[in-house]
């Protein structure tokens, strides 16, 4: 394939879709079935829309191997809808919570939570989010409403190795926006898990939630608003109120593309050699550029990098590299305005061959300019080992 009029689209989210679902949705919006409208006119209460419900639950549940006592809803609100409705539903039992914060949105979420019950930090004082740090420093509360996470950072790049352990009876809930179907996850072992559509199952407007089935008979705030109740929305079948038809279907048809290409398991495959290639373009970089993030939690979704590091970085080199690449269509490679850089989303839906691409362009980039660099910018960088 020719690649060089083609887009290689980088997103962190709104975040690629397959071309395949772009194209059925857009003929749906014109004519959904043999309804004579198009899918954005239909009544969520039509036959069409509760057969679409129903093929995304059913495929979230094959993909995901969700076990029997598990409910699968679709809520309103985006991720930071969640960070609101966790605390909400399930922090009542004892008043308390943990969070672990490795990133921007574990941290966004315990400050939400913080307004509702006592977040208790996991992590020591002071920890960066350069990776997760050892479990042996961890302080976890056995009397905590629950446990939470986020399995992958998609600001930072950080993306949990292992799946943390709570203590016997605190249920394990995580945020999995950035990283839900691309790679196996035993459900059985959390008591909730959520994810925003946008980046690997979808588009903007509808966020997954997987909940343990007793946990809807937790004692909720008496403040929790309905249509972030946990209990409503499942027992109402994701149906309770007028639900984004629209990002359902996308969703719907975007897992049943993943399931087409191999499932779980193929999408893994596919996210370790697409995260393989930028990580050893970086680290055979000689230092030009740098990821710091510690090896083992280096996301295989979010590939963040500067042009040096420390008092080396070079933040103008990095301009340039995003307004190149730009050029040669590699889009959306800035990083996010909290941590500067680059960063390459690589979601499920972008293709090795844009991987490909894009490594290439990093080598180019870097032989055209590591000569204005100095020595020591040109130094390996080995922090991360
Ligand atoms: C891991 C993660 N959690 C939560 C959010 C917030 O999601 P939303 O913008 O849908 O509220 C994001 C957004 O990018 C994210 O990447």
């Amino acid at each position: 394939m020719n690649m060089d009029n083609v887009v290689s689209y980088f997103s962190g989210g709104p975040a690629k879709i397959p071309n395949e679902v772009l194209e059925q949705v857009s003929r749906d919006v014109l004519q959904y079935g043999n309804t004579g409208v198009g899918v954005l006119e239909i009544s969520h209460r039509s036959p069409a829309f509760l057969a679409i419900l129903d093929n995304a639950i059913t495929t979230i549940k094959e993909l995901l191997d969700v076990p029997p006592n598990y409910r699968v809803a679709f809520f309103t609100g985006g991720g930071n809808g969640q960070f609101s409705a966790v605390p909400l539903n399930l922090m009542n039992r004892t008043g308390k919570a943990d969070y672990i914060v490795t990133g921007t949105w574990s941290k966004s979420a315990a400050i939400e939570a913080a307004k509702y019950g006592t977040v208790q930090h996991v992590l020591p004082e002071g920890s960066t989010f350069m990776g997760v740090p050892d479990v042996s420093t961890w302080k976890l509360d056995p009397d905590a409403a629950y446990l939470y996470y986020c399995d992958n950072e998609t600001i930072q790049g950080v993306e949990f190795a292992t799946r943390p352990v709570p203590p016997e009876g605190v249920p394990l809930v995580c945020d999995m926006s950035s990283n839900i179907c691309s790679r196996p996850v035993d459900i059985s072992k959390f008591g909730l898990i959520f994810a925003g559509a946008q980046k690997n199952i979808g588009c903007a407007g509808v966020t997954l939630v997987i909940i343990r089935e007793d946990l809807l008979d937790a004692p909720r705030s008496p403040h929790c608003p309905v249509i972030l109740d946990y209990a409503v929305i499942t027992n109402k079948n994701s149906n309770y109120n007028t639900p984004p038809v629209y990002a359902i279907h996308v969703l719907g048809e975007t897992v049943s593309w993943v399931k087409r290409q191999g499932g779980i398991e193929e999408m893994k495959n596919r996210s370790d050699a697409k995260s393989k290639l930028l990580y050893s373009t970086i680290d055979s970089s000689q230092g030009f550029y740098v990821n710091e993030v510690k090896t083992e939690n280096r996301s295989r979704m979010n590939v963040v990098f500067t042009v040096g590091a420390g008092e080396d970085r070079n933040k103008d080199l990095e301009a340039k590299f995003v307004e190149e690449a730009g050029k040669e269509n590699l889009k959306a490679l800035k990083g996010h305005r909290d941590v500067g850089g680059m960063r390459a989303s690589i979601f499920n839906a972008v293709g090795i061959e844009h991987v490909r691409k894009l490594v290439v362009f990093m080598d180019k980039f870097r032989n055209e300019n590591s000569e204005n660099e100095s020595s020591e910018t040109r130094k390996l960088v080995d922090i991360n080992k």
